[in-house]
């Protein structure tokens, strides 16, 4: 290893860390749209237990590996990988992959919501008369080579520039700062939503359950979307895990991350329907919910200038704390590999991430007819990460600490900084059933759903 590594100041930066990964554009963009799409509260309520018996669990488990490891992923399977080390480090190598996949998509939206926040300032946002008419600007806005491009080279810089300053004086004081500042602007974009006049049906959306759209493919979306808000699967907890010290509880930071992400997603829920209701469009527009529908709505308002300035600000805040949660299990990953320094993997991570981003960020203009199962390049990156390498790699880190370490090594590691009396020692091991048992074949169970073998 090339430098000493480096820890998080507190419990509370590591918190607000994770929580900045958690909470993303998977909270404000996509979970509301997933819900529009699938049954409204019907969806939630299998995304919440989805939450709470596998991701919440997993999420654990790969805290508890990073830090157990003090290492990033690749290395910590060759390390404790004492059986089939090739397959595992092999592991380590999809974890990899499956984060420069998701990081080159993610850029583009990203770079969307700040191009947005910049259309709001100027007053391009707010005077539409129809979700068509909003639908039409960001649809000649994404197809513009030129703009989308900038956006995106602009968010991979400025991700770049907040992890080349490192753990703690880079991505632990924007997540310090950033993280309560997202939190008030949402809650007063719930409160606003709420005092709308009519908001009560958007409310009843998001309370009455639709079973009729429910089926095997809503459980793979609602797993798919665990896994992701959490973002659990792919090596980034397990990085930011490794930064924690010995003494810090992570069961209690576990559940905190899950909480605030999912409370942030239900508020983002909230935000969002009771306006698009309030103003009388249609929940169930897809991914352009945010982006076709908000426009309109934020055009029907009074101020909605403002609104939309601060809900595309909000975004792109959600977005970068994420973005920088990936870059920094690459580079970390790279880091232990290698002499090389973070700075030096910081610069070529990131063009990287670019210019494997540039296909998705043309996804949506001259190359809208490449692509996959009818799919653009973008939707069939989204759909490849969010649906199956997540679930893959939390099925695979759950496999891990369940089955290839020692159970006292394991249950040690989760106890230390957690304590050990009688209660605390029998949620260990119900977590631990949950983690070698309960994980796994569920998702494995779901997966052959979702492939037919089982219907
Ligand atoms: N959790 C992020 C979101 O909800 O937008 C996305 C994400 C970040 C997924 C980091 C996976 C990850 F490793």
């Amino acid at each position: 290893m090339s430098e000493q590594r480096e820890h998080w100041g507190g419990k509370l930066g590591f918190i607000l860390a994770a929580a900045g990964s958690a909470v993303g554009l998977g909270n404000i963009w996509k979970f509301p749209y997933i819900t529009g799409e699938n049954g409204g509260s019907a969806f939630i309520i299998i995304y919440l237990i989805c939450i709470l018996i596998v991701g919440v669990p997993v999420l654990l488990a790969e805290v508890l590996l990073g830090r157990y490891s003090q290492r990033g992923p690749i290395s910590t399977f060759k390390l404790y990988a004492k059986k089939h080390r090739p397959f595992w480090m092999a592991v380590g190598g999809l974890f990899f992959l499956t984060g420069l996949i998701i990081l080159s998509y993610y850029n583009v939206v990203a770079g969307w919501s700040m191009g947005y926040m910049v259309e709001s300032v100027i007053g391009n946002i707010s005077a539409f008369s129809s979700s068509g008419d909003a639908a039409q600007h960001f649809n000649q806005l994404v197809s513009n080579p030129l703009w989308i491009i900038f956006w995106q080279f602009l968010f991979v810089a400025a991700g770049g520039l907040i992890v080349y300053f490192g753990v703690k004086n880079g991505i632990e004081k924007i997540a310090r700062l950033l993280m309560p500042i997202f939190f008030i602007i949402l809650l007063s974009l719930v409160i606003w939503g709420i005092s709308l006049e009519g908001s009560e049906k958007g409310l009843n959306f998001l309370l009455k359950p639709d079973w009729s759209t429910v089926s095997y493919k809503t459980i793979l979306i609602a797993l798919g979307h665990a896994f992701f808000t959490l973002s659990v699967g792919m090596g980034v907890l397990l990085v930011y895990g490794s930064y924690i010290n010995k003494t810090d509880n992570i069961v209690f930071c576990g559940i905190m991350i899950a909480i605030l992400d999912t409370m942030i997603a239900l508020m983002a829920g909230l935000a969002i329907f009771t306006s698009v209701f309030a103003m009388g469009f249609n929940p169930a527009e897809g991914p352009g919910l945010v982006f076709h529908v908000l426009p309109a709505v934020f055009s029907s308002i009074p101020h909605g200038g403002i609104f939309s300035t601060l809900f595309f600000f909000l975004l792109s805040i959600a977005a970068l704390t994420s973005t920088i949660s990936i870059l920094e299990m690459l580079v970390s990953s790279i880091m232990d590999e290698t002499r090389l320094s973070r700075h030096h993997i910081v610069i070529g991570a990131s063009a990287l991430v670019f210019v494997l981003g540039i296909p998705s960020a043309l996804s949506f203009g001259g190359w809208s007819h490449i692509g996959l199962w009818n799919l653009n390049i973008f939707d069939v990156m989204d759909y490849l990460s969010a649906n199956i390498l997540l679930p893959l790699g939390g099925m695979l880190v759950a496999i891990f600490v369940g089955w290839y370490l020692s159970k006292k090594d394991v249950l040690y590691e989760l106890h230390q900084g957690f304590g050990l009396t009688t209660t605390k020692r029998n949620i260990g091991r119900v977590w631990l059933f949950l983690v070698k048992y309960v994980a796994p074949i569920l998702i494995f169970l779901v997966f052959l759903s979702a492939i037919g073998v089982i219907k």
